[in-house]
């Protein structure tokens, strides 16, 4: 990828960013973000030589909610290998990320570790053997060593907002718990899951943190790097709920959402690119994000397919 030409097309999809009437919904169901400005827009990008070039509010923090999820499957393959798929299954989702009723259609096995039930399962796979803060502990420096920065932390209001207000996800814990498939008690499980969605991190940190995933870490595998390739498999199936084959019609590359509105995106061997625009489309994704990186996609021809 050509440095010199990225600057003015990110400057380019930055301004017809700006002028987009429609920016999309932003999430209220968790109150803290309901009061996020929709006029916010970033992007950044790492290359493998250590650049990283940054357009628009690259550096304020938003909340990374579900972009969290790529991180904590991260640290369950790494920990459990293969034995983690017993629990949560590789299949994309036909449902909404919350949904209830797919879960009970798979008798308490998530379809995969992305949609809200899998990445619950995942978290509670972390607590064995450690506590809630010992396990926050753990993703916040694994966190912290994938951005290469230590001043990455979770925001306790963001956290203590969506603990009032998440019922579907209290649903969902207890449902994963009457199939066996919860081990803690729902409210440590879901204080853990609640606490790593509320990771509040600039875009620049969310693209120097995706470089493991692209291979492109300076520190060399951060994690196998067969994990890495599972990881991006069920990104591209995944990563944007039963979205996901619309963005990977689009976009072409494989990439996570959050409900805050970021999106981090993985060209293998050749990027890391987040990018955060607070406004959703109707599955829950970024709505201007997806076009930000159509847009890239197109223009650089980084579609995969
Ligand atoms: O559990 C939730 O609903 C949020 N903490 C995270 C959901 C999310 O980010 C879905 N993304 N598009």
């Amino acid at each position: 990828m050509n440095f010199d030409a990225l600057r003015p097309l990110l400057d380019d999809i930055c301004a017809r960013m700006a002028a987009m009437p429609d920016r999309g919904t932003v999430a209220s169901y968790i109150p803290e973000l309901a009061c996020i400005d929709p006029a916010r827009f970033a992007m950044s990008i790492c290359l493998p030589d250590g650049r990283q070039i940054s357009v628009g509010d690259a550096k304020v923090e938003f909340s990374i909610q579900s972009v969290s999820k790529v991180f904590t499957l991260a640290i369950a393959l790494g920990r459990y290998g293969d034995r983690f798929w017993s629990r949560v299954g590789r299949e994309p989702s036909t449902h909404v990320f919350n949904s209830v009723q797919e879960l009970e259609a798979r008798e308490g096995i998530p379809p995969n570790p992305f949609v809200n039930s899998g990445a619950i399962a995942t978290t509670d796979s972390l607590l064995v053997g450690a506590t809630p803060k010992e396990t926050l502990a753990e993703i916040v420096r694994f966190m912290r060593q994938a951005a290469s920065d230590d001043a990455i932390f979770i925001d306790p209001q963001v956290a203590a907002s969506e603990k009032e207000t998440g019922d579907r996800n209290w649903a969902l814990a207890y449902f994963l718990r009457s199939c066996g498939n919860l081990r803690h008690d729902c409210a440590l499980t879901l204080g853990t899951y609640f606490h790593h969605c509320a990771l509040a991190m600039t875009c620049e940190q969310l693209a120097r943190a995706g470089r493991f995933l692209a291979g492109i870490h300076p520190d060399g595998n951060l994690i196998a790097p067969g994990h890495i390739r599972s990881i991006n498999a069920l990104m591209m199936t995944c990563g944007h709920y039963n979205g996901s084959g619309e963005f990977a019609y689009r976009v072409g590359v494989p990439a996570k959402s959050g409900v805050g509105g970021g999106i981090l995106a993985v060209l293998p061997n050749r990027a890391s690119i987040a990018v955060w625009s607070p406004g959703l489309d109707r599955y829950g994704n970024s709505l201007l994000g997806t076009q930000a990186l159509e847009i890239l996609s197109q223009d650089l021809g980084l579609s995969m397919f």
